[in-house]
């Protein structure tokens, strides 16, 4: 057998096991944590339910609410009086990655037998704005670590941890009617 056989016998098991499909790589359906902007210091209670269409955080003082669906912000205060805000790109959250979505990098953390192995995914929007996301690789999901939104200069970074599957308090998604 010449090399060239030999190559592209093998080329195709190697690449299968990096250059997966993006839209494969999903969240699970509901699950909830703490994000921490890594930034600010400050941390926050999210809950994400893709059958919703819906993502919030709450601290204590304050209350956001994303509709994916309608593509739609709101804050409360301590007060649950309601403001809209636009969406921007680091509110913005789609259950499995986009086919735009470039596989960078995978990283293993700890030693033995039982290692954390997450992979890293680029999502351009552009020249001047690109998401980057750390994903774990989960038996039928993936779970998000870390978050890097960059856009006309400014940047965002988010820790998620405390990962728990499924949303305790459905409540934290209420929107009023008269928002
Ligand atoms: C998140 O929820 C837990 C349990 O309800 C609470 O103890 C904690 O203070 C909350 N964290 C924030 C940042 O609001
Ligand atoms: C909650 O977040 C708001 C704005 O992001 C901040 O001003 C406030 O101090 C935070 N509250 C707590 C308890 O961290």
């Amino acid at each position: 057998m010449n090399v060239l056989a030999v190559l592209c016998v093998f080329a195709p098991l190697v690449m299968s096991q990096q250059v997966s499909d993006p839209t494969k790589v999903c969240l699970p359906q509901r699950f909830s944590g703490v994000a921490i902007n890594l930034v600010t210091e400050l941390a926050a209670n999210f809950s994400m339910d893709f059958g919703r269409q819906k993502v919030a955080a709450e601290n204590g003082t304050i209350r956001h609410v994303i509709d994916l669906a309608k593509n739609q912000g709101y804050t409360f205060d301590a007060q649950g009086t309601c403001k809209r805000f636009t969406l921007g790109l680091s509110s913005t959250w789609r259950q499995c990655l986009p086919s735009s979505a470039v596989f960078k990098n995978q990283l293993k953390a700890g030693l033995g037998s039982v290692r954390f192995i997450s992979d890293l995914y680029e999502i351009p929007f552009g020249a001047k704005a690109s998401t980057r996301i750390l994903v774990s690789k989960e038996s039928s999901y993936s779970l998000p670590y870390l978050r890097r939104d960059t856009f006309n200069g400014q940047l965002v970074l988010t820790l998620f941890a405390n990962h728990k599957l499924g949303v305790s308090d459905p409540a934290i998604f209420n929107v009023p009617a008269n928002c």
